[in-house]
């Protein structure tokens, strides 16, 4: 197609910004080893995406395709060989963790969105953070069929391919385009999940649900959001949004306020000027136990 740019095009532009941002050359070095292995991995999802899928059931309504296995296996591989010796938190391979980690980790998203993925409806990304005593130092966020690379790294700002972004300056809730999500145990928590959903939907401009956690935060970060909430999210759902989010000028916490970390089970984030408002009106369903 004239005109499009290659996905090493994109990449190439999108480092060579982000990096001229970058702290160190440690932090350098993550940015090109996530940067890479997300758009090889999205490359994958991309070829995959019109095939026809493998999808095993892990629950109810949470499932799990070949693609998924193949991203993840292709993204391991690729941050294995780069950077040896970091842990990893990884959806599908390497997902269980007792306590937060206190050393750095890469958590890693393969497919988010495989609901979308696996109906043939265009919306979701791969996602990778390194993630170090409570805050991540590199987030990157690629949705290959846009050719969007969402990266950040920490004091260096948030890119969404060669362009800084920040959040919007939406003052009004009522002005306001937020987004939500919905876990996979929805139908043992239905009543709350559908009280908070009013009452945002009635204090907004309106609310949406695209399926992909890593994506609404990522547009949040690039101000086509105002502000995003929803609760049973993982920390692959949310490593390098939050780091996206923080660096273009958002905020992140849990409904009452408190400072957020990806391993706890609610999420309010928006452009900081909203945040009073929804904190207002979410702060009564609260789960988290501080
Ligand atoms: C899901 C998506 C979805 C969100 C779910 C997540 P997955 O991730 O991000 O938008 O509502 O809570 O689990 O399973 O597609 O990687
Ligand atoms: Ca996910
Ligand atoms: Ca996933």
């Amino acid at each position: 197609m004239p005109g499009k740019k290659s996905d090493t095009q994109h990449k190439t532009a999108t480092i060579e910004h982000c990096l001229q941002h970058c702290r160190t050359q440690d932090l350098q070095n993550v940015l090109r080893i996530a940067t890479e292995a997300a758009v090889a991995a999205g490359a994958i999802l991309q070829e995959r995406y019109e095939q026809p899928h493998e999808i095993h059931h892990k629950g109810a309504i949470d499932l799990v395709t070949e693609a998924d296995l193949a991203s993840e296996e292709l993204i391991l591989d690729l941050l294995q060989d780069s950077l040896p010796g970091i842990k990893i938190l990884s959806e599908e391979a390497f997902s269980s963790y007792d306590t937060v980690p206190e050393e750095p980790v890469w958590i890693i998203d393969p497919l988010d969105g495989t609901t979308n993925f696996a109906h043939n409806f265009p919306w979701f990304a791969v996602s990778i953070a390194l993630y170090d005593r409570g805050k991540s130092d590199v987030g990157v966020i690629y949705n290959p069929i846009q050719h969007e690379l969402f990266c950040a790294t920490r004091n260096g700002g948030a890119w969404l391919n060669d362009e800084r972004i920040k959040v919007s300056e939406i003052f009004s809730l009522q002005n306001a385009l937020v987004a939500t999500g919905f876990p996979y145990d929805i139908q043992e928590r239905t009543d709350s999940i559908l009280a908070m959903l009013k009452t945002v939907l009635t204090h907004s401009q309106g609310v949406r649900r695209p399926g992909a956690a890593t994506l609404d935060l990522a547009y949040l970060a690039c101000g086509r959001l105002d502000a995003f909430w929803e609760i049973g999210l993982k920390p692959w759902d949310t490593a390098a949004g939050y780091l996206l989010v923080e660096e273009a000028g958002g905020i992140l916490s849990d409904f009452t306020g408190s400072p957020f970390s990806p391993f706890i089970p609610e999420l309010l984030a928006s452009n900081t000027l909203l945040h009073n408002d929804l904190t207002a009106l979410l702060h009564g369903f609260t789960t988290v136990i501080a």
